[in-house]
């Protein structure tokens, strides 16, 4: 919409520029010009903005027109309809952070850190326990988005004295929805079903197969979490630094914050095409190579950070996130949202991993001494003296990991992603701070 006018405006001055010499005519079309940019405007908030009261993207202090130049002014968002238990979260995604008491002020330069959780409470009890360990992290703001309502992974959350904390959870979470949509609706189609000889409702996916409500919300969630914790916060209203982001079975090395803002510091001048810094290298097996230098790489997936440069390029194309039938956010964003910036998307990070992914002993963990696993809710890890303090050389030079392999534009998605409901309330979820939404 900006784009239109600004270019209609163009074309009406360098029409006026070749009538100089005639008064009236200049007179006429400064006139229409006028009268354009006005209908224009009129259009421009009928058409971005259907509700007459103010839209809630102000609250965020978001006034940036090319916002809504990403966004389909003819897209309705639509969310479910809430049931109590989803009011009531939301309500308490409004409470200020907690532990003000004990931290009242955040650090001038803090990353912030964003911890998204389902429900392994003992998995969530040893990255609480690691993070209580890290250098910094009472300098800074530690934001839970939780999937689903689960009172012992609450609980845990609630007992954190190191840092200040808020939590928050994701208000149409299938997992708050027993009955309905993004849940299970009677009426859905399940698996394999035929929807006309079941008489039931639900697209597939490509592979044949119809939603699952279990498997869709880590992606729902994701991305919910990403348009709040940027857009929709106040706690982030004038922030422009960076946020960390990690998962419940992510255990974090007491070296990690003091190596993350080194990182970003370093960043613009030793690796300006890089989008982002990372804790781990992006082949998570790897707790990296040891090596005197700083490595850019792929995005990976454990530790990410970035500011909101970054986020903006990632919301612009939500349509591209929310339509790929794929259900894992990741897989998403390799397929479809990087390659869609057109230049390669570098991440830097140290060669020696502050964040390592664990799981269950004996399952996907190989015997190697690098890994960790935890066995009857303890971890198998030893932290070494080399991970708790800083390990990065700012003088160190930057070495370029080059066609990595993984997953890249052309492939075509796991499925599990092609319910049309699905792909309308993730996308709705990239308007829900920019502008009014109706309600199904
Ligand atoms: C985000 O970081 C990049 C450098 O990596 C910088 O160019 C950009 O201005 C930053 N964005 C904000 C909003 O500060």
């Amino acid at each position: 919409m900006a784009f239109n006018r600004r270019n209609r405006l163009k074309d009406g001055n360098s029409s006026n520029s070749g009538l100089k010499r005639a008064l009236l005519l200049v007179l006429v079309s400064v006139s229409a010009v006028l009268a354009l940019t006005f209908l224009l405007k009129q259009r421009i908030k009928l058409g971005s903005i259907p509700s007459s009261s103010s839209p809630s993207y102000t609250s965020v202090g978001i006034e940036d027109d090319s916002i809504l130049v990403q966004l389909d002014p003819s897209f309705k968002p639509e969310l479910p309809k809430q049931n109590d238990l989803s009011l009531s979260l939301e309500e308490r995604n409004r409470l200020p952070p907690r532990n003000t008491d004990l931290f009242p002020s955040l650090a001038k330069d803090h990353i912030k850190i964003v911890l998204y959780v389902h429900n392994r409470p003992k998995y969530l009890d040893i990255v609480v326990k690691s993070l209580s360990q890290v250098d910094g992290i009472g300098e800074t703001l530690l934001i839970v988005s939780h999937d689903g309502y689960f009172p012992e992974m609450d609980k845990i959350i609630q007992g954190i004295r190191f840092c200040q904390v808020k939590q928050i959870y994701a208000p149409y979470s299938p997992h708050l929805f027993p009955y309905s949509f993004p849940g299970v609706s009677p009426g859905d189609c399940r698996d394999k079903d035929n929807p006309l000889e079941k008489n039931c409702r639900g697209n597939t996916d490509q592979y044949g197969n119809h939603r699952s409500p279990r498997i869709v919300s880590l992606k729902h969630h994701w991305w919910w979490m990403m348009n709040t914790v940027w857009d929709g916060l106040p706690e982030m209203h004038n922030f422009n630094g960076h946020i960390l982001f990690i998962e419940e079975d992510h255990f974090i090395l007491p070296n990690a914050y003091r190596n993350l803002q080194l990182l970003v510091e370093l960043k613009p001048k030793k690796c300006p095409q890089c989008y982002a810094a990372n804790l781990a290298p992006s082949d998570v097996k790897s707790r990296g190579e040891g090596w005197e230098s700083l490595i850019a790489e792929r995005m990976g997936n454990i530790g990410y950070t970035f500011n909101r440069t970054m986020w903006r390029k990632i919301h612009a194309k939500a349509k591209e996130f929310c339509n790929f039938d794929e259900y894992n956010w990741d897989i998403t964003m390799w397929s479809t949202v990087y390659p869609s910036f057109g230049t390669p998307v570098y991440t830097l990070r140290g060669s020696r991993s502050s964040a390592v992914h664990f799981g269950k002993c004996g399952l996907h963990q190989g015997q190697d001494a690098a890994s960790a696993c935890v066995d009857d809710g303890e971890l198998k890890f030893q932290v070494e003296e080399a991970d708790r303090v800083c390990n990065i050389n700012p003088d160190w030079s930057v070495h370029f990991f080059q066609r990595q392999s993984g997953y890249q534009a052309g492939f075509k998605g796991w499925g599990g992603w092609g319910d049309e409901r699905d792909r309308r309330l993730c996308l709705s979820f990239a308007y829900i701070y920019h502008q009014h939404h109706s309600h199904q």
